[in-house]
């Protein structure tokens, strides 16, 4: 059997407004060398006061650690950063929304220790806008990653619990990591799949937990008690920094998943 040495993963769940951004910016070095992590993958679609993300945050995220970024269905929240999703070859948005929408969803960053990982974004199509069925298009593009590089992640930002573990079932043993994203509430299903694929229904949120995901409470309670719309604020305590922390091999198959959670307020 050929040696391949073990690459470690962390995914940060949905970085959410200021107090997410702050979490990661201050934290990230010091958990980056603790837990001996050769990538980072965080998800930034809340970044930018819960909605979307612009290319100034997507530096401070670079520069505080992150590898890759990747997005969800505020991808285009912020009009600013469409020409950064065009440029820049760290951030897609998912796979799955209009070919002509601006950006990539598929793109290959170099781990520290110069393994090459794939990294895909796709988006749900229950309760959420996807231009194409994920699973119609998650082969093509499994395929294509795999062609550049042996380890692949796939973020898929999806609201149901069912569509994710059924996309994760479907690509066991093609890909080395299916974790989902969008409900900010982390999910206590961290496994490897029997092919090989590591596997989280949900990574929670990076941000602040004394809130409705991640909103001021009593304005989501307004709206929903109501119905008339109220302007969002992000919460502010209870701050999380939560995802997934995975190791693989360097031939893609992963050998470990767990969920990944520190307070720090
Ligand atoms: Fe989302």
């Amino acid at each position: 059997m050929p040696y391949h040495p073990a690459v470690r993963i962390l995914f940060i769940a949905d970085i959410f407004g200021a107090p997410g951004r702050r979490a990661v910016e201050m934290h990230l070095p010091e958990l980056r060398a603790q837990h001996g992590v050769d990538l980072v993958v965080a998800n930034a679609e809340n970044a930018a006061d819960g909605v979307g993300v612009t290319s100034r945050i997507a530096l401070k995220l670079y520069t505080a650690g992150v590898d890759a970024i990747t997005l969800g269905n505020h991808a285009y929240r912020q009009r600013e950063v469409y020409p950064f999703l065009e440029a820049d070859d760290r951030i897609v948005r998912p796979a799955n929304h209009a070919a002509n929408a601006p950006g990539r969803g598929v793109t290959v960053v170099e781990a520290a220790d110069g393994t090459r990982v794939a990294v895909i974004n796709l988006i749900g199509q229950l309760f959420l806008d996807a231009a194409q069925s994920p699973f119609e298009v998650a082969a093509g593009l499994v395929a294509d990653a795999r062609s550049q590089a042996k380890v692949v992640l796939v973020d898929f930002h999806a609201e149901a619990t069912s569509e994710k573990v059924a996309l994760g079932r479907l690509l066991d043993g093609r890909v080395t990591a299916v974790i989902g994203t969008h409900t900010h509430v982390q999910t206590n299903d961290a496994a490897v799949l029997p092919g090989g694929t590591a596997y989280l229904t949900d990574g929670g949120m990076t941000g602040p937990h004394d809130s409705v995901i991640g909103v001021k409470a009593e304005l989501a309670i307004k709206r929903m008690r109501t119905g008339i719309p109220v302007r969002f604020e992000p919460a502010e305590g209870g701050v999380r920094l939560e995802g997934a922390l995975l190791e693989c091999d360097g031939s893609g198959r992963a050998t470990s998943c767990e969920t990944f959670r520190v307070s720090l307020d």
